[in-house]
């Protein structure tokens, strides 16, 4: 059985990492979706929360679950018994940092953990989590970026109740 692991801080999950998470899922007969708990982040929503949110985005999905990790992620795989990573590349600004993170992890793991590098489809490529945040910070729109109960718990975060977004969630 091939099964891979998408590791991320997913804070919020995006559209992007949907459709990354949907792909290799495709690919993979098992894919575990994995929340860094990183204690140096100060993140919007808690892990826990990101996990039940990760959870609810990929109900459909039989062959995927959700899980979180601390520390590194070649010592997470290795406990899992997993060889493979999934990373999304948005675009060339992605590329430097992911290829460091992929050389570094096959270094630490003597050559056991593998990064596959899926590319972002075009209508997510713009997409990144931070973005979402700043937009929603400022009450600005997030549909196109993220399912509409996720988009619901991050105005919640900010302080925007449902009739202040004028009914856009
Ligand atoms: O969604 P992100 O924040 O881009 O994900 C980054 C992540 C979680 C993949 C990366 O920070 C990670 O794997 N952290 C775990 C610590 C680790 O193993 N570091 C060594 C690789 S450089």
């Amino acid at each position: 059985m091939k099964a891979a692991i998408y590791p991320g801080s997913f804070d919020p999950v995006t559209y992007g990492h949907l459709d990354v998470i949907k792909r290799a899922a495709n690919i993979f007969d098992e894919l575990t979706v994995s929340v860094l708990n990183n204690k140096l982040k100060t993140p919007l929503f808690s892990v826990e929360e990101r996990v039940k949110i990760l959870q609810e985005a990929v109900r459909e999905i039989p062959n995927v679950k959700v899980e979180s990790f601390s520390g590194l992620l070649v010592d997470y795989a290795k406990s899992r018994d997993i060889h493979v990573v999934i990373r999304g590349l948005r675009a060339i600004t992605d590329f430097e940092y992911e290829l460091q993170n992929a050389q570094t992890n096959a270094k630490l793991s003597s050559g056991a953990l593998d990064t596959v590098f899926l590319t972002t489809s075009l209508e997510y490529a713009y997409l990144s989590s931070s973005s979402v945040k700043e937009i929603a910070s400022f009450g600005g729109d997030i549909s196109m970026c993220v399912p509409d109960f996720v988009a619901k718990l991050v105005y919640r975060k900010f302080g925007f109740g449902e009739k202040e977004m004028g009914g856009r969630t």
